[in-house]
């Protein structure tokens, strides 16, 4: 196969080099997939560089998130749900390549009418914002929420889960262009906030100026949206894409009678198993529905593993809005079959 293999972690993405590699070996639990579309990630950045939380031993594949079809199925398994030729979606380490072993627990089956390159940016950033706005925050028809970076990877999945549950949804991002994605994703109100006054623009768009239930944030605005969120409202820290990590002074939190609620969708595996396949259902209904659906970056084009330092690099230069996705060409991912 052909992957971007990890030898020495690498300043920049333009040091990553594609190269012929083994066929990864799967497991007695393990699927073997050709990829045909991968999904960049902030985090992918942070791992080549050596920076990131989960560092497997060197060497390693870059990448996580994908889409592809079953090659085979895992030797030790009676009754697989996938069967050979499926089109699965999901996330495991080594996703910059055209083939990847996984288990089946980290793999969904791609949505019918769904494309690869929508597919292959769904298995972390979904999840994620169905998980804090419905289970964590338990939006509710006639709620206002308000995303910020509403045109980001999991801003955009946010809009579209809090309007699919009948909210009102005000959307922040920083570029006209990135409120113009907001808005085409279903934003009922966008607003920039370059603009210092944007709390108060936020409560004067609410019914008697009194301030949104549910504040989904993923940059790190936690304690100036407590400018802006109504008695009782939820606040959800998602991730603290700014760089900073807050710290809130409390008396705001008792004052206005609110919630502070932390979501961290990778440890529900761990510690909330039950729960995944509660949020993936619900997932899917919203997708069968029409209500939720890809969102893939369209205005520039990644085609072939090459193009993989090109997409991290637009992905870190904040140039971007929904999923930076890289097309694995099938003559690639089939070359060696
Ligand atoms: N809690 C969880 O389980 C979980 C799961 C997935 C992701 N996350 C976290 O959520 C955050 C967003 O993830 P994502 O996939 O949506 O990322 P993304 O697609 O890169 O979007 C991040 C957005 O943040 C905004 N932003 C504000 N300040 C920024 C800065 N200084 N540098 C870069 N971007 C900045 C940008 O929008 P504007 O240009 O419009 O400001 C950008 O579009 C990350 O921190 C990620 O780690 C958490």
């Amino acid at each position: 196969m052909r992957g971007i293999q990890i030898k020495e972690y690498v300043k920049s993405p333009d040091e990553l080099r594609v190269t012929d590699l083994p066929d990864p070996i799967p497991t007695d639990d393990q699927y073997l997939i050709a990829i045909h579309a991968s999904a960049t990630n902030f985090f992918d950045l942070l791992q080549i560089a050596g920076k990131y939380q989960h560092q497997p031993p060197l060497p390693w594949i870059a990448g996580s998130e994908f889409a592809g079809t079953v090659l085979a199925v895992p030797r030790g398994a009676r009754a697989p749900r996938f069967q050979v030729g499926d089109r699965v979606l999901g996330a495991s380490q080594g996703g910059y390549a055209t083939k990847i072993a996984a288990r089946e627990e980290v793999l969904r089956p791609v949505p019918a009418g769904w494309s690869f390159a929508e597919a292959a940016g769904l298995f972390v950033t979904a999840p994620t914002s169905y998980g804090a706005l419905v289970t964590r925050a338990g939006v509710k028809p006639g709620d206002y929420v308000l995303v910020h970076a509403a045109a980001g990877g999991v801003g955009l999945a946010a809009v579209q889960i809090a309007k699919a549950f009948g909210a009102t949804v005000i959307a922040t991002a920083g570029t006209g262009r990135k409120l113009d994605v907001a808005r085409a994703f279903g934003a009922d109100h966008v607003i920039d906030y370059a603009d210092a006054a944007w709390p108060d623009k936020v409560k004067k768009l609410t019914p008697q100026g009194r301030g949104v239930d549910i504040v989904f944030d993923p940059v790190g605005l936690i304690d100036r949206s407590t400018k802006c969120i109504r008695w009782n409202g939820r606040l959800l820290v998602i991730g603290f894409a700014a760089g900073a990590i807050e710290k809130v002074a409390m008396n705001k939190v008792l004052l206005k009678n609110i919630s502070i609620v932390g979501l961290h969708w990778g440890a529900y595996s761990i510690n909330e198993p039950e729960m995944i396949p509660v949020v993936w259902e619900g997932l899917f209904k919203l997708i069968d529905e029409g209500k939720l659906r890809g969102t893939v970056f369209t205005d520039q084009e990644f085609v072939g593993l090459e193009s993989v330092p090109a997409a991290l690099k637009s992905l870190g230069s904040r140039g971007t809005w929904g999923k930076v996705v890289v097309k694995v060409p099938q003559q690639e991912g089939l070359s060696k079959i």
